[in-house]
């Protein structure tokens, strides 16, 4: 599926996806195994800490990360194609996204490749999902957060959802991906979708 934007010619099937060092580096793994999936041309950017999540949480190489990815792109090459507007994409997804990182977007200091890409998209009105994850909250990081959805970027923190019956933690975090996926209008098959309430309702 295209997606126009503002008018102008279909954007190509590409995301840009950015994995930080927030726990939940999973989700950025299952977040290109399903654009593999739907066809979609991916564009990875890493950052260091990321890559200890990824050695603390998975038995994932950093190689076996970035096979997943169509594109790799250096964390300190701004230079990259995704550092410019000019590049279409159908926007970018920060999965998981740290605090650090969110905070970087949401003053637009771009001091990386990663939040010059987000910046880009946040300019260039392209949806920016962040994956949120560190709790609890205190109050500069909901300030934060309050700055990029008035930005207009999407605050996606990935909480289960229990409705969806997860029989796994890999079928809690899919349903996470799918979610934040339908942001951009991609239908990956892992999504449980509601069907209404089934049974005897309990309250009125
Ligand atoms: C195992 C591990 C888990 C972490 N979990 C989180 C987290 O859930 N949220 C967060 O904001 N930072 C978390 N951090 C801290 C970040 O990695 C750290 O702030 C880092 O500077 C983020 O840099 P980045 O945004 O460039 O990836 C974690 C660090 C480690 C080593």
């Amino acid at each position: 599926m295209d997606q126009v934007v503002n008018g102008a010619a279909p954007s190509p099937r590409r995301l840009v996806v950015g994995i930080s060092g927030a726990s939940g580096v999973v989700y950025g793994a299952r977040v290109l195994d399903a654009l593999n999936e739907l066809g979609v041309e991916s564009h990875l950017v890493i950052t260091r800490a990321a890559l200890l999540t990824l050695s603390q949480e998975t038995e994932l190489s950093p190689d076996d990360l970035t096979a997943k990815a169509s594109v790799v792109h250096r964390l300190n090459d701004v230079g990259a194609t995704i550092a410019s507007g000019s590049f279409r994409t159908l926007g970018m997804i920060v999965a998981p996204c740290s605090v650090r990182t969110m905070s970087e977007i949401a003053t637009g200091v771009t001091s990386t490749l990663l939040t010059r890409a987000a910046d880009v998209v946040l300019k260039e009105r392209r949806p920016l999902v962040l994956m949120v994850r560190e709790t609890p909250f205190h109050l500069g990081h909901l300030r934060t957060m309050t700055a990029l959805a008035e930005m207009g970027a999407t605050i996606a923190p990935p909480l289960p959802a229990f409705y969806a019956r997860p029989g796994s933690i890999a079928e809690m975090v899919d349903q996470s991906v799918g979610r934040a996926l339908d942001l951009f209008g991609l239908d990956w098959r892992s999504v449980r979708r509601w069907e209404g309430l089934k049974g005897p309702a309990v309250a009125e």
